[in-house]
């Protein structure tokens, strides 16, 4: 029998798994019993509040189990509407469409938006699934060089210089995953100039957005004067410790949301109502959460950034936001790759940077999302590692 797969399936064949590989490796050793500190990916440490669990769940009991629409439950559209109309007042229900997660809105903008041949701008090094969601449709992502001594923030020269004409859409991540940069207005304000200028759509994917440490969270989302490229998404995945709940949403252009939802239909044929509910409950009444969260990500930054900065030959990045620290390993001789794998067998797991992109062959990224004990015992093994082993 022929083994015929469409070259979707080649496209990504290299995109997914091997990426986390030393992931998978951490947990495999940990099942049988090794002593690893896991700081790979970036799951939050903190239980999602209970009284939005049980929103859902007395949502469950009253029978909302049933379909939804490929839209999005009112409830849900309303709560979106009254969310983003404070940040920009023209928001309506036909500016909504409610998705399973942020990971599934970006697939299907993107698939909305690019096709064969098609290029996409995005910051590198760039959240790990990006190069999927890219190529899935036949698009290639054309790198925008992320600079280190501009902390991994956005520039607009940069983006200027690396624009092709086969571009037609610029992928932005701010707060930035894997760096924690966030961008302030006036760049964002210059990188908008450069997307009208060259007739680019501005996908922003703000998932942490709630978890700015210092410093202001700015988005071309809210200038009304490029409304009619921007799409903006998010969930509540980070900002409500929910992950598993899988629900996110895309706030857009009128004419984009009507031409993205035949495709959000036939993938999904909408998203599960008593979720809808306990996100629209969220959005209203927000949990302390997400404050719980930045002052624990911020203070478990500062101990690792501090403690990185003592050993010779790395170099950590401090993020402004985020669940992640970035650090340079090259000044020890090593690729992140090689220092990442050789880190493992010293009882810690990080990602190295080449999971990020062409431009993270130097970094290691590092997780936020453990308790200060473990990220202090996790820096203990890490120079402990450097001083003996290197
Ligand atoms: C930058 C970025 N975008 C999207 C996602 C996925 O978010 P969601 O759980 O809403 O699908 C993540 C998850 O880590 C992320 O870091």
């Amino acid at each position: 029998m022929l083994r015929n797969f469409a070259r979707t399936t080649e496209r990504l064949r290299d995109t997914g798994g091997a990426k986390w590989a030393i992931h998978q490796r951490c947990r495999e050793r940990q099942q049988a019993g090794a002593d690893i500190i896991e700081l790979t990916i970036g799951e939050p440490d903190i239980p999602t509040d209970s009284a939005l669990i049980e929103v859902a769940a007395r949502a469950m009991r009253d029978g909302r189990t049933g379909y939804s629409n490929g839209r999005g439950e009112p409830d849900l559209i309303d709560a979106l509407v009254e969310r983003y109309r404070r940040r920009r007042t023209t928001i309506n229900d036909n500016n909504v469409l409610c998705f399973p997660g942020t990971q599934t809105a970006l697939f299907a903008t993107m698939l909305g938006l690019t096709g064969e041949g098609d290029g996409v701008l995005v910051g590198d090094p760039f959240y790990a699934t990006y190069e999927g969601v890219i190529r899935a449709s036949g698009a290639h992502p054309v790198s925008v060089p992320l600079r280190k001594n501009n902390n991994f923030r956005l520039c607009a020269g940069d983006l200027e210089r690396a624009i092709t004409p086969d571009c037609r859409v610029l992928l932005l991540n701010a707060p930035h995953n894997p760096s924690g940069a966030i961008l302030d207005n006036g760049t964002i304000h210059a990188i908008s100039v450069l997307c009208e200028k060259y007739d680019l759509w501005m996908v922003c994917d703000e998932v942490y957005e709630e978890l700015v440490f210092e410093g202001r969270f700015c988005s071309p989302f809210d200038n009304e004067a490029f409304a009619d490229r921007v799409i903006a998404l998010s969930s509540i995945s980070k900002s409500c410790a929910a992950p598993g709940f899988r629900s996110g949403w895309a706030i857009g252009p009128a004419d984009f949301c009507d031409a993205i939802l035949p495709l959000s239909e036939a993938m999904l044929f909408g998203n599960q109502p008593f979720i809808a509910d306990m996100t629209a409950y969220a959005l209203r009444n927000p949990p302390s959460t997400a404050m719980r969260m930045r002052a624990d990500y911020q203070r478990r930054s500062l101990i690792i950034a501090n403690a990185l900065d003592e050993i010779e030959g790395i170099t950590p990045f401090r993020p402004e936001a985020g669940m992640f620290i970035l650090a340079d390993v090259t000044g020890l001789g090593l690729s992140g790759e090689r220092f990442a794998w050789s880190l493992l067998e010293a009882g810690v797991a990080v990602m190295p940077g080449s999971s990020f992109g062409d431009n993270g062959d130097d970094l290691i990224r590092l997780s936020l999302t453990k308790s200060d004990e473990e990220i202090n015992d996790a820096c203990h093994r890490i120079k402990r590692f450097v001083e003996e082993r290197l």
